[in-house]
């Protein structure tokens, strides 16, 4: 759904990446209005952002055009979110006490929408007692601060300040768009595939990419579900705002399943887990011209476990990976497993299931089959969710 989202951009060599930032949200329908600190416009032209976004960029409060910013201050009142990307120390210490000198801080300090700080900074001015202090008086006051990655800076310095990559940026600034109030409600959700390592090199895998369980996180976050993401390694940054805990092997999977499980309300067990393991070979495993027998033991099954285990309430949710018989074997898989719901779907295209970005797959719980038409992993994860809030099983 198109949200309004302002960005304010200040003045730091980041303040290139804020276009990306720009450009991304803008090619996923949001409407974008552009505030710059004067310093940001060194960096930067105005008119980029304009062409970017699509509307005038507003730079400082004494705009002779004086009817163009008091609209510009009504979009206080209609931001869902305000994100300063890149933040620089000066912004930080301003926003972190109130003051209001220019365009971007006084509409900050008017807004009370969901607001979002991406600092970026030489190491020393981060690690400065004043600007961590001034970070958490920020936290304090509710806004969300999305972490400086490590790396090469702009002054040659290498570590903590550069600004967060533009990906994690732009899930962040969605999350927080669409983000409900707090349910108090507890759900997991495992994702990607289990390494069973044979020796030091290789290993027994999957090809899940981890797209479902990520889905699953974001749509439970803005439902207002406190997350817990238990997942194998998979290729995306991490999800911003969602606890992540990243296991290798089905065992450690399991171990951190299960000293989660009791308190959740919901458990979704979207994660590829090997059938079998074996005992990792301390050493590289040598050709000899030979067959080489490998004996596989098999894992723990944890959603069984899950479902041996269940606490009265908690809804649990699996999912069944066929070739054919979907159905049948899902509903089979559904009362071993004991559990409420299972997502059921074939591997039949590349378009759909494991790497890609859509699905096609049939809910099923004791009292019925419900086929749903093709539709993206997170539309998948919405349809589920809001089915357990509709059919009031976990409340
Ligand atoms: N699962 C699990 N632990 C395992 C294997 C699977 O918790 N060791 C979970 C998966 O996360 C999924 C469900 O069980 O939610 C079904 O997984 P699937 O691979 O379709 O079936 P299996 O139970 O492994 O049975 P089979 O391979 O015989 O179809």
């Amino acid at each position: 759904m198109s949200k309004c989202i302002v960005i304010g951009v200040t003045g730091g060599i980041a303040a290139y990446k804020a276009c990306e930032v720009v450009s991304a949200l803008r090619k996923k329908g949001h409407e974008i209005h552009v505030i710059m600190t004067k310093n940001a416009t060194e960096f930067v032209s105005p008119l980029t952002f304009e062409t970017l976004s699509a509307n005038r960029v507003s730079v400082d409060t004494f705009d002779r055009n004086f009817e163009y910013n008091v609209q510009h201050v009504s979009l206080a009142h209609k931001a869902d979110v305000f994100a300063i990307v890149p933040c620089s120390a000066n912004v930080l210490a301003k926003v972190a006490h109130g003051l209001a000198d220019d365009m971007l801080t006084t509409t900050f300090l008017a807004c009370d929408c969901q607001k979002l700080l991406c600092p970026a900074m030489n190491t020393k001015m981060l690690e400065n007692p004043i600007t961590q202090d001034n970070l958490k008086i920020c936290h304090g006051y509710g806004m969300e601060i999305l972490a400086s990655g490590d790396g090469f800076l702009a002054c040659g310095d290498i570590g903590k300040g550069r600004l967060a990559n533009v990906e994690v940026i732009v899930d962040a600034i969605e999350m927080l768009a669409a983000k409900k109030p707090s349910n108090h409600k507890r759900i997991l959700i495992s994702s990607g595939a289990t390494k069973e390592y044979l020796d030091p090199i290789r290993y027994i895998t999957n090809p899940s990419s981890g797209k479902t369980g990520r889905q699953w996180a974001k749509i439970a976050y803005n439902l207002g579900y406190d997350v817990t993401l238990v997942t194998g390694e998979t290729s995306f940054e991490d999800l911003p705002f969602i606890k992540t805990i990243k296991i290798t092997n089905a065992k450690q999977m399991f171990t951190e399943i299960k000293a989660c499980s009791f308190e959740q309300d919901i458990i979704v067990m979207s994660a590829a887990v090997a059938d079998f393991t074996c005992n990792k070979a301390e050493n590289k495993i040598k050709k000899d011209g030979e067959a080489l027998d490998l004996h596989l033991e098999p894992t723990q099954d944890i959603l069984k476990y899950l479902g041996e285990n269940k606490r009265p309430g908690q809804i649990l949710i699996g999912y069944a990976m066929e070739t054919k018989d979907l159905i049948a074997n899902a509903q089979e898989k559904l009362v071993k497993k004991n559990c409420d719901y299972i997502i059921a779907n074939t591997i039949s295209d590349e378009n759909k299931g494991f790497k890609a970005d859509d699905n096609e797959v049939v809910i099923i719980s004791k009292e019925n089959v419900e086929k749903l038409p093709k539709m993206s992993k997170e539309n998948i994860a919405r349809c589920v969710l809001e089915k357990c809030e509709r059919e009031k099983r976990c409340y």
